[in-house]
């Protein structure tokens, strides 16, 4: 059991150790495909990751806030901008190579750009959200979203409207689609 704030961090802190990862300087030794073949591999689970999250955000996160922070439609709103430029990106990144330039600068870009997504989410909006929501609904909010993480979607799907009621209706069929599709991938390029 844990609740929203506890859910949520927990997977920022795994996008962030993803993140960290990538930027690491690669260390001598492996050679040059192999190291490529596990960026890519690397890349492809902060993906399944960020998309994950985002998702379930939009689903059951930024309703709460819009519901009972007081400036909470302004701050979803900033916030759900952020994720739709993140996507675009993400979904872009899924058709490059790693080591091409273009690759490169694109995941960089991306990195800066959740980094700072994160930092509003956890300096800016939950602060706000801990003022006013009760710690039984922040428990129930963790739940639903802890659940829903099992069948969201895995890629971004940037040309879906963020709005709640999708995932609820489409989730656990695109999730599904996508995770079949994350196998194909996998295995073709073994
Ligand atoms: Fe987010
Ligand atoms: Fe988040």
């Amino acid at each position: 059991m844990a609740n929203v704030f506890e859910v949520l961090e927990r997977d920022h802190q795994e996008v962030k150790r993803l993140m960290d990862e990538l930027e690491e300087r690669p260390r001598g030794g492996a050679d040059e495909q192999e190291r490529m073949r596990q960026r890519k591999n690397q890349v492809r689970q902060l993906i399944i990751e960020e998309s994950k999250h985002e998702a379930v955000e939009e689903e059951y996160f930024w309703p709460a806030v819009r519901d009972l922070v007081p400036q909470g439609k302004e701050l979803a709103e900033h916030a759900i901008k952020q994720e739709q430029q993140a996507k675009y990106v993400l979904n872009d990144l899924i058709d490059y190579e790693p080591g091409v330039a273009r690759f490169e600068e694109m995941l960089g870009d991306f990195i800066n750009d959740a980094r700072e997504h994160i930092a509003y989410e956890e300096e800016q909006v939950w602060p706000e959200l801990r003022l006013v929501i009760s710690p039984e609904r922040a428990m129930e909010l963790g739940t639903k979203i802890q659940k829903a993480k099992r069948l969201a979607p895995t890629r971004p799907h940037p040309h879906t409207p963020p709005r709640p009621g999708l995932l609820k209706a489409a989730g656990p069929f695109v999730g599904a689609a996508d995770r079949i599709r994350d196998l194909v991938a996998a295995r073709t390029r073994h």
